[in-house]
């Protein structure tokens, strides 16, 4: 992999061989990659953010099997082991769990199914940011009446959350990319900041105008008329459209039905889970107190200070005007369910 073709993760090496993956840690500053050779490793690069987005951590946690297979075989409690820790890494976003199991039922089969299956998961990844990219134009272009769209967005929704492109931020580079977009508003996301480390840095590349908002201004500028769109990522869409996404999202989606602009949640059907009937039902990550008391390692409260820290939250479908998958337009203003 090389700077040039931003695949966030890959399998290398064949049989025997490693994860590597772009390390968002480091991002913007340097550009590095990791080799992840065992679950243990895979299981910290998930859980300090080395890879994430709903779509990523999917893709880790399919090929995280195929390093369990390589580690302890096809079973066995190491392996079962193994396969829990991976499954359990991040609890919020369907897809870690899902494509765990998916890739873990073909274990039985050897280690060249396993792969098989997880180079399979990280296609469809694939298909379908490049499939809700040009749906979500689409239906953009049709609910904004002016020719060029100012987007607003927040975390990081682009290829570094999927395999390449992303979810809505494909949408706002097929917007790009048609000559349609006027201006992408990406929030910064504090803590961790995905919006101004990751989005800035892929709309540079992609050559997208932008301008990053801290979060708290995401609401005004809407109310002032400064975007036509929101357009999120989701970490989970329940039965019912209720969605789970970076903490902020639900501020954002009352912002935009205070002033009447449309929110948009792209993501691929991986991450719809229809066995969730509505929000109540999905668990929020709470990521403890050092990311909101610091900022990169310096301390921006009095030592001691408790804090709440959940990484996300859960918007209303109400609040939403359709769930883009790789596959629909989910209405959820007219009334349709995702499931
Ligand atoms: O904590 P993160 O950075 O993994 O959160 C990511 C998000 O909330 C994204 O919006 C979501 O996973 C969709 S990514 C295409």
């Amino acid at each position: 992999m090389d700077g040039s073709a931003l695949r966030t993760l890959d399998w290398v090496g064949g049989a025997g061989g490693a994860v590597e993956m772009v390390d968002q840690t480091a991002l913007p500053a340097a550009y590095t990659l990791l080799r992840i050779d065992n679950v243990a490793d895979m299981v910290a690069a998930i859980r300090r953010l080395s890879v994430r987005g709903a779509p990523a951590i999917g893709v880790a946690g399919a090929f995280g099997v195929a390093l369990a297979v390589q580690a302890h075989g096809t079973r066995g409690p190491a392996f079962d082991d193994a396969v829990i820790q991976l499954r359990e890494a991040r609890p919020t976003a369907v897809n870690l769990a899902r494509m765990v199991d998916r890739t873990a039922a073909r274990a039985a089969e050897g280690l060249e199914a396993v792969l098989a299956e997880a180079a399979a998961i990280r296609d469809e990844e694939l298909a379908a940011s490049v499939a809700m990219g040009s749906l979500g134009a689409d239906l953009v272009l049709e609910l904004v009446a002016r020719p060029d769209v100012r987007a607003m967005t927040i975390c990081n929704t682009g290829g570094l959350a999927a395999v390449e492109r992303g979810t809505a931020l494909a949408v706002i580079q097929t917007l790009h990319e048609r000559g349609r977009l006027a201006e992408a508003l990406a929030l910064e996301t504090r803590p961790l900041l995905q919006g101004a480390r990751l989005t800035a840095w892929e709309l540079d590349r992609m050559g997208a105008p932008h301008r990053l908002l801290v979060d708290s201004a995401g609401p005004f500028m809407l109310a002032r008329g400064e975007a036509d769109v929101v357009l999120t990522g989701a970490d989970r869409v329940a039965a019912n459209g209720d969605t789970a996404n970076k903490i902020g999202t639900f501020s954002l989606a009352l912002g935009a039905r205070h002033a009447g602009v449309p929110f948009i949640v792209v993501a691929p059907e991986s991450t719809v889970d229809a066995a969730t009937p509505d929000g109540a039902g999905i668990a929020i990550e709470d990521r403890g107190t050092d990311e909101v008391v610091s900022l990169a390692g310096v301390a921006t409260a009095p030592d001691g200070t408790a804090a709440a820290n959940p990484a996300f939250d859960v918007t209303p479908a109400e609040l939403i005007t359709a769930v883009v998958t790789d596959q629909r337009i989910v209405r959820l203003d007219q009334h349709q369910t995702p499931a």
